[in-house]
């Protein structure tokens, strides 16, 4: 039997804006005199706004530093600059093949689901003209950060399926060990060095065709 549904992550899986998160914490991170850089910024990827704070501020051995409300307070802040760094987004700025495969997916009869942990995910899906193709927007703020499984699980119940009936497909180390954890088929859209060697890995979105999709599918289920 082939998959049933495909759980998409969105940042830095449909459009670009893993890079404009990183430039935001970037940002933020220099105003309280601590420097982050790409190869820490892995870490943050898929991990929610709170706990992406948190990892900062621990890196920069100022765990302790914050009161919570000024924790609330400077996390509000990174949103606001990222909020301004989206605000021009459109379907252009979809990832190559992504449109075509949301379409395919619709055409064969399979669920879309988005599991995202990104408040601002629903914003990003009406603004690249999307939202139509998706079954369910699972609620970032029902589900703990990844690589707690739990947004994929909610994904998956959002179109009344078991995780592993599903595709879950991520750019974040946190996002594989997520779908791996859901017990749903992974595919990781990245480097074997972040991502690791145990998965099927495409290094384009362009590579995600439904045709690629049921073959990883056959791979992984036979
Ligand atoms: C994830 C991103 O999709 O969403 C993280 O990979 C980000 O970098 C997280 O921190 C939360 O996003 P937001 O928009 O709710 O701050
Ligand atoms: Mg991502």
């Amino acid at each position: 039997m082939s998959f049933k549904a495909v759980l998409f992550d969105l940042d830095g899986v449909i459009t670009d804006t893993a890079e404009y998160h990183y430039l935001a914490w970037k940002e933020l991170a220099e105003s309280i005199g601590i420097t982050i850089d790409r190869q820490f910024n892995e870490q943050l990827k898929g991990v929610s706004r709170i706990s992406s704070l948190k990892r900062i501020l621990a890196y920069g051995g100022k765990e302790n530093a914050y009161s919570q409300a000024e924790i609330e307070k400077l996390a509000t802040q990174k949103n606001n600059v990222y909020v301004q760094m989206i605000s021009n987004i459109g379907p252009e700025d979809i990832y190559p093949g992504i449109l075509e495969l949301l379409k395919d997916l619709r055409a064969a009869g399979k669920k879309i689901a988005l599991a995202s942990a990104s408040i601002n995910a629903p914003l990003l899906l009406k603004k690249m003209q999307i939202a139509q193709y998706f079954d369910c927007i699972a609620n970032a703020r029902e589900a703990n950060s990844k690589p707690h499984p739990a947004i994929f699980k909610l994904a998956a119940a959002g179109v009344r399926l078991d995780p592993s009936e599903c595709i879950g497909i991520e750019d974040a180390p946190a996002g594989i060990e997520a779908i791996k954890a859901a017990g749903a088929v992974p595919i990781g859209v990245g480097r074997a060095e972040d991502l690791g060697d145990d998965i099927a890995l495409v290094s384009s979105t362009s590579e995600l065709t439904l045709a690629y999709l049921e073959q990883v599918w056959k791979k992984a289920r036979s």
